[in-house]
């Protein structure tokens, strides 16, 4: 059975620099100094959402006013890519209104994020997945009229 060490001497053996991650400074910054984390205390809309692949998921939620995102926190249970992007995502969000918010896409969040290695592209989904699960959690409360 091969253990991690195995991995990366195979990566050396071809030659190629994929034996860790490198996150650019953008990616960094999000990470040591995430932004618009929390929870927001009675919130217009909110979810859980996560991967069930690698079992990392985020709590977010949102208030509205005037069909715009007026404020936006999260907590995040998973990976450095995860912290980074979904705080990239909020920077995004924030002041968005509800049409233009829900056409975020994780490209649009990589983008932002000026690249993420290959391998972590799929942690940049989690924010967008919860942003529009929250909005989606908004727009049933309304039509319910407990909004
Ligand atoms: Fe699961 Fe990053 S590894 S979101």
């Amino acid at each position: 059975m091969k253990d991690w060490k195995d991995y990366y001497r195979h990566d050396q053996e071809r030659d190629e620099p994929v034996g860790y991650l490198v996150y650019n400074e953008i990616i960094l910054d999000h990470f040591k100094n995430p932004r618009h984390v929390g929870d927001i205390e009675d919130p217009d809309g909110s979810a859980v959402v996560g991967d069930p692949n690698c079992g990392d998921h985020i709590r977010l939620s949102l208030k509205i006013k005037n069909n715009k995102i007026a404020d936006i926190q999260y907590k995040v249970f998973g990976c450095a890519a995860a912290i980074a992007t979904t705080s990239i995502l909020s920077e995004l969000a924030m002041n968005r209104d509800l049409d233009h918010a829900l056409m975020i896409t994780d490209d649009d969040v990589i983008e932002a994020a000026g690249g993420i290695p290959a391998r972590k592209a799929h942690c940049s989904l989690l924010g967008v997945a919860g942003l529009q699960a929250a909005i989606a959690n908004y727009l049933m409360k309304k039509e319910q009229g407990k909004g």
